[in-house]
């Protein structure tokens, strides 16, 4: 049986777990690709323990020699970051070897540069790992979903967020020490800001919105915000709502263009959404003839992920061994056309969770503001006591444009007796 010899570079927690599937599942790869895969090179800049590198792998810390390197056919970028992987994959396909990444940074900023390369050379890109993990999401949108046109794409695509924001909810722990968990388990990302602020989901929903609409976007045209502002007790108060909070990428296909936006949303505890928990995501995609689908299950970590890049290794190794290496034309990358982004998103209903000092008169200057704008308020009440001299009050408004209900909080943000900025949440 044919060996094909695989280079790993980046050895955090996906690149160690890759190496140690393909050592482990080493019968059942070569029963189900009929190919033997050894990974022969790793690199990591930072260096490695030995008893980290694979028996018979050589370590290096330069890229480039792994690149050269004869013994590495397959090369994992499982680095992060652009600058970086964005040079060593241009040097592996201009050099012959195809890649398998699941850095989705990359390919939601240089996506069009590396698939054009990639098509030139006629080699193929592994990507299932970069968005949403152990999902085959990447699959489905290139091949199941493929004859249908495609109305809306949204869910849960951060596990590290998720697992705060559930952490938080049932152990009542905050924030900060549900990261921290986050974390050590290895599912956030190196700079964990990336998962909390919505960078990683933004990235992720802009890979699959190109995919799903066949057009270019721009990781500027998403408007992103993340949940680094929430505290446990926001999500109590949202939970006296019978409801929870969900981080959500959300890509819609409507008349005046692409509805697309990465934000915390109020999840009523009865969707399917609110019954995602820890480290799990779930995508739902909607078509005209497919209806709408949900994919579930584990949405970071390094043997989820690691997994799925030796899948990716598998189908591309069986195509080098049987001489049948092929470009894949990824919908929406490359030659596609500019997708258009919708200017005056439709009315939602919102949520405001504010925290103000305890004074005279808050309520009724934070309702002037609102009334001014002609939104409406559907429900307003004030939560239990933070503390003696602050107060907390949730707000739910009728349907308003997102441009509209911003301007409200960031009027209400400046009056002088706001604790915090305002938790603006969308309503599901
Ligand atoms: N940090 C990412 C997450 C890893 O938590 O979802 C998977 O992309």
């Amino acid at each position: 049986m044919r060996t094909v010899g695989v280079g790993i570079v980046g050895f955090g927690a996906v690149g160690r777990a890759t190496a140690s599937i393909i050592s482990q599942h080493a019968d059942l790869i070569e029963r189900r690709s009929g190919v033997k895969l050894e990974v022969t090179m790793i690199c990591r800049r930072s260096g490695v323990k030995p008893q980290d590198v694979p028996g018979g792998a050589r370590f290096v810390s330069d890229w480039r020699e792994l690149v050269r390197a004869p013994e590495v056919e397959l090369i994992v970028e499982v680095m992060g970051g652009t600058d970086q992987s964005l040079q060593l994959v241009r040097a592996a396909l201009e050099a012959g070897k195809p890649v398998v990444t699941a850095n989705k940074n990359l390919l939601a900023e240089h996506g069009d540069d590396v698939f054009a390369l990639a098509v030139s050379r006629n080699l193929p890109i592994g990507f299932e790992a970069s968005v949403a993990s152990s999902i085959p999401i990447v699959r489905v949108m290139h091949e199941s979903t493929a004859g249908d046109r495609i109305f809306s794409v949204h869910g849960i695509l951060n596990g590290t967020a998720n697992y705060i924001l559930t952490q938080m909810e049932n152990r009542g722990i905050e924030f900060d020490k549900a990261l921290l968990e986050a974390q050590e388990e290895g599912y956030a990302e190196a700079d964990p800001s990336l998962d909390i602020d919505g960078i990683d989901s933004r990235d992720k929903l802009c890979i699959l919105t190109r995919m799903a609409f066949g057009g270019r976007l721009s990781i500027s045209r998403i408007s992103t915000c993340g949940i680094r502002q929430i505290r446990v007790a926001d999500v109590h108060a949202v939970n006296r709502r019978d409801s929870t909070i969900r981080l959500i990428g959300s890509a819609e296909n409507t008349a005046s263009g692409i509805e697309v936006s990465v934000r915390p949303w109020m999840i009523s505890r009865q969707s399917l959404l609110a019954r995602v928990q820890g480290v799990n995501n779930a995508v739902f995609v909607s078509g005209s003839k497919i209806g709408t689908q949900m994919l579930y299950g584990r949405g970071a970590g390094g043997d989820a992920t690691g997994a799925v890049v030796v899948s990716d290794l598998m189908e591309i190794a069986r195509d080098l061994v049987q001489g049948h290496l092929k470009a894949k034309n990824v919908s929406g990358f490359v030659d596609s056309p500019e997708l258009e982004v919708c200017e005056k998103p439709r009315p939602v209903r919102w949520y405001l969770g504010l925290n103000a000092k305890d004074e005279r008169g808050i309520v009724a200057r934070v309702a002037e503001v609102i009334n001014r704008l002609d939104i409406h308020i559907e429900s307003l009440g004030q939560e239990p006591r933070v503390s003696k001299d602050e107060l907390s009050l949730g707000i739910t408004v009728d349907p308003a444009p997102e441009p509209l209900i911003c301007r409200a909080v960031t009027a209400i943000n400046a009056f002088e007796f706001m604790v915090r900025p305002v938790l603006l949440l969308r309503i599901e």
